[in-house]
């Protein structure tokens, strides 16, 4: 059985012991839906005020949504939408203070005031993005963010791991 450990210390210090937890959930598993599946449970739970957690996987044309925590959710995303599809098209992560000013950003939980969302790539190919949204504005900073986003790259190597 896992047992979540609650994390403690400065932001850095949580995510350091997070990405522990990641790395000790997904070990010796290379199935993506299983760990995408863990991974959210873990993320959701181990930080405060977040609405959403999950993965929308590419399927060559859009995104479509993967495992998640939260509300059910929009299924599919043009790469030319959302938050999810600019951080996929630019490759690069985008975390949006308020999702009200953000051009575009597609409302699938009413709630959501701020998101972040991570792109996943294997090399030059498109996996999927890893997408967090809160009711807080402003709730994701750039500590965040980097705690995040080795997160999300434990979940990619993890896709890459020998079988137990
Ligand atoms: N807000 C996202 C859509 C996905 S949901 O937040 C789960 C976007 O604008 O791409």
């Amino acid at each position: 059985m896992f047992a979540s450990q609650r994390l403690d210390g400065d932001k850095p210090e949580q995510y350091a012991q997070l990405a522990a937890q990641a790395r000790a959930l997904l070990a010796g598993e290379r199935d993506r839906i299983a760990n995408a599946a863990n991974l959210s449970a873990l993320v959701f739970h181990a930080l405060p005020d977040l609405n959403w957690v999950g993965f929308y996987f590419f399927d060559g044309a859009e995104l479509v949504v993967g495992p998640f925590q939260g509300q059910p959710a929009c299924v599919r995303i043009p790469l030319d939408k959302g938050v999810c599809g600019a951080a996929a098209r630019t490759r690069s992560t985008q975390r949006v203070e308020d999702v009200h000013a953000f051009p575009g950003h597609i409302a699938c939980d009413a709630a959501s005031r701020s998101e972040l969302v991570v792109p996943l790539y294997d090399g030059d190919a498109l996996v999927g993005v890893f997408d967090l949204d809160s009711p807080r504005v402003a709730r994701f900073d750039a500590e965040d963010q980097a705690g995040l986003e080795t997160v999300a790259r434990i979940w990619l190597e993890s896709l890459m791991e020998s079988p137990r």
